[in-house]
């Protein structure tokens, strides 16, 4: 493992560590969860989720990556020679690539629909076209595919031109642009007349709604948001210098994520309230972004056509930064790892990583049209992957991790790396491993019982 790259700067290491973690999760899954599960009073359990589960795994991680210097998969061998515990980081290697795989797909979406709202597309819309417009998009066979296939390539770009010259150096340009657009819609959304009731349901906690699947609910929110369990922060963290603070990073990348996806309720709610649309359950799925979205926007600011245009043109322009950077993370996990296990370079690595995408990623996008009969467990191929890459392999991998972190990992060598070997008093290690040790696991195991329907 000669010439490793390093991010260049403190900066440049958070925002592409929060560039993976804002994505469509913040932007898409979020707001439907809130609405679902009581406003302010799902976002407080989600942020207590973050607390006691998230931000430990992610400590973790990030002092994996560190400590080793390695991809994800090697790292894991590092720490604990000639043990099953590879396997750890082989399945973060699997997951990021099998989320990949669906994840362009939806990101090709937002493209199109970017392409639309900035060509005008969607103006001559309205409730009654809206649904037929996104089904005939999604089962058109060759349309989704291009746009697919755009998206993988824009992430392959960056990627070929490595770590400090690509995701450092556009993490730097895109996460600034993507917090700009996610202030200006929360700011229009906010004032407009009759907004105000969205906000308040944001801000009012209905404990009612609260129940164990609520926390459930959260908890695998948090870990598909914060980009955990898949070798995505444990890679990036490789990068990382020796005088990166992982504990303060990993609170500075956590806020970010919750800010953004707060705020992306923010936009959607009172503009939602505006349009005096109210967000059904019914309302989950692709279709919040692509139906009912455009019919939000149209109804709070159909009025005035420029707006609509703007806002529109923005929404969607906002979600596909967020996505791209959460792709090439998934991006780098697997080109790191074909680059220092297999000896690929890195551009052989980067291109054959993106062919299979693409081609797997055809499957995916053909399960909404001619594949739609092809099922398994009564599921499309989209389905089925979404299902099993969020609900078990990302619940089975964090298990684990805090089991290697709690149990198996050296005390001392946790205890130098958090400390950045005695630089901070890292007074928070005492409650943190008890945390890996016993509630992150016990937390887990509900999750991914519940996955499965045996709790
Ligand atoms: N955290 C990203 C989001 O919230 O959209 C999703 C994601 C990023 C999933 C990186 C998987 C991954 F490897």
């Amino acid at each position: 493992m000669t010439n490793r790259e390093n991010f260049g700067s403190r900066l440049g290491a958070i925002l592409a560590a929060a560039g993976s973690a804002v994505g469509l999760g913040n932007i898409w899954r979020f707001p439907i969860e809130t609405g679902r599960n009581g406003g302010a009073a799902f976002i407080l359990v989600y942020i207590g989720c973050i607390l006691i589960v998230g931000l430990p795994i992610m400590i973790s991680e990030f002092l994996i990556g560190r400590h080793t210097q390695a991809n994800t998969a090697r790292a894991y061998q590092m720490l604990a020679p000639g043990t099953a515990w590879k396997w750890v980081g082989r399945l973060g290697v699997f997951t990021a690539f099998f989320i990949m795989c669906y994840y362009c797909v939806v990101s090709g979406w937002t493209m199109h629909y970017g392409f639309l709202a900035l060509t005008n597309g969607l103006a001559g819309h309205d409730a009654s076209t809206f649904p037929a417009q996104f089904l005939d998009f999604v089962q058109n066979p060759y349309l989704p595919i291009v746009w697919m296939a755009v998206f993988v390539l824009l992430s392959h770009v960056v990627i070929m031109r490595g770590v400090t010259r690509g995701i450092e150096r556009w993490s730097k340009i895109l996460m600034p642009l993507l917090f700009i657009l996610v202030l200006l819609l929360v700011v229009v959304s906010v004032i407009q007349p009759g907004g105000s009731e969205g906000l308040a349901f944001l801000l009012r906690p209905d404990f009612s709604k609260v129940t164990g699947s609520t926390v459930l609910s959260a908890m695998g929110q948090a870990f598909y948001s914060l980009s955990l369990a898949m070798g995505c922060l444990c890679t990036y963290a490789s990068y990382f210098n020796r005088q990166t603070d992982l504990a303060r990073t990993a609170v500075q990348v956590s806020a970010i994520d919750t800010m953004v996806a707060i705020m992306a309720g923010f936009i959607i709610f009172p503009a939602a309230a505006a349009a005096n649309y109210s967000l059904s359950p019914s309302d989950i799925g692709p279709s919040l972004i692509f139906i009912t979205l455009p019919n939000v926007f149209l109804q709070a600011f159909g009025a005035y056509p420029l707006l609509f245009y703007i806002v529109s043109s923005a929404f969607y322009v906002l979600i596909i930064l967020a996505a791209l950077t959460s792709m090439i993370s998934m991006h780098e996990v697997v080109t790191s790892y074909l680059t220092e296990e297999f000896g690929f370079k890195r551009s052989r690595a980067a291109l054959l990583e993106t062919i299979v995408c693409i081609f797997f990623g055809c499957f995916a996008s053909l399960s909404f049209g001619p594949l739609n009969g092809v099922r398994l467990f009564d599921k499309t191929i989209f389905d089925l992957i979404d299902w099993s890459a969020s609900n078990i392999c990302l619940p089975i991998g964090g298990f684990f991790i805090s089991i290697f972190a709690g149990w198996r990992l050296d005390r001392q060598l946790f205890r130098d790396e958090v400390s950045n070997f005695g630089a901070s008093r890292a007074r928070y290690f005492r409650p943190m491993v008890f945390l890996l040790r016993y509630v992150v696991p016990l937390g887990i195991l509900g999750v991914l019982l519940n996955q499965v329907g045996l709790f």
